[in-house]
């Protein structure tokens, strides 16, 4: 999808005459308007309800088992952000149209980890052994836990974690695998003197703390990334976020080659086209 005149493909005929359900249910930039664009490039059309968790039938008791029901009705693939954990594999149950989990509160982000270990392959070969170093709030933070679900298939990745004791969150306890090769820090400096191959660093997820009642939560100054850091790491280092960011991630940083968050964003469109592609062109078993 990054070069579809280079293998003789036209993107703008891919999908023509399908149409998308985007329902997000909670805020959202990058997911919702690369998934849209992604579409409308391939052709298709997107029927879109940005704010699904204030104007849609829900409010009025609708079961969200029904609103899936009514999304197959009407669309031909749907890609779906939703607030509680779960949400995405209990409509799974009942879809009978192809069903994407752009987010489902603090659980899983799958698309995410999908861009993202695209991004890390265009550095790194992940045959081979690499460091990824985890930072900022890893227990309620979806693109971290879909993106150790994904880099689990890789045969050596050693993790370093960086996060507040109750953020924290063990690789090893998240896939049950006590093989795993994991070192937790104390600050960025630390971080940075085990020179990661990629430091991928995550916002404060505030919005989930007042909804778990987590108090005390804040991501330490100690943790923030800053250009000193980055100049210290090796030139082949890459920094990572899923984006958006808080104060952990200065934009000194952005004009750095290691700073690679704007591909990623750029990576999103051309991985969601694809999958997209080929969800609504492989046949789907209901
Ligand atoms: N990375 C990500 O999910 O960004 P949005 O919340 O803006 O979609």
């Amino acid at each position: 999808m990054e070069k579809p005149w280079d293998h003789g493909r036209d993107t703008i005929y891919m999908v023509r005459g399908k149409v998308m359900a985007s329902w997000f249910e909670e805020r959202s930039t990058r997911t919702r308007l690369s998934f849209e664009s992604a579409m409308v490039r391939m052709g298709g059309s997107v029927i879109s309800m940005a704010d699904a968790g204030s104007t849609a039938s829900s409010g009025k008791g609708e079961t969200w088992s029904d609103s899936v029901k009514t999304l197959c009705q009407l669309s031909d693939i749907i890609v779906a952000r939703t607030q509680h954990e779960g949400q995405a594999a209990a409509a799974a149950q009942v879809a009978t149209k192809p069903f994407i989990n752009a987010g489902d509160g603090s659980g899983e982000h799958p698309t995410q980890a999908l861009l993202d270990v695209y991004t890390i392959s265009k550095y790194f070969d992940l045959n081979h052994p690499i460091s990824i170093a985890l930072v900022g709030d890893l227990k309620y933070g979806r693109a971290i836990h879909s993106i150790l679900r994904l880099l689990s298939l890789c045969p050596s990745v050693t993790y370093h974690t960086l996060s507040p004791d109750r953020l924290n969150l063990n690789p090893r306890d998240y896939l049950s695998r006590p093989d795993l090769k994991v070192c937790h820090h104390k600050s960025m400096t630390d971080i940075v003197d085990v020179k990661p191959d990629v430091i991928y660093m995550t916002r404060h997820q505030s919005e989930r703390h007042s909804e778990n009642k987590v108090g005390d939560t804040f991501i330490p100054k100690l943790h923030y990334l800053r250009l000193e850091h980055v100049t210290s790491l090796p030139e082949t280092s890459i920094i990572m976020h899923p984006l958006p960011r808080g104060p952990e991630l200065t934009p000194e940083i952005d004009s750095n080659p290691r700073a690679v968050y704007w591909r990623q964003v750029k990576h999103g469109l051309h991985v969601r086209m694809a999958l997209i592609e080929s969800m609504l062109n492989s046949p789907f078993k209901e």
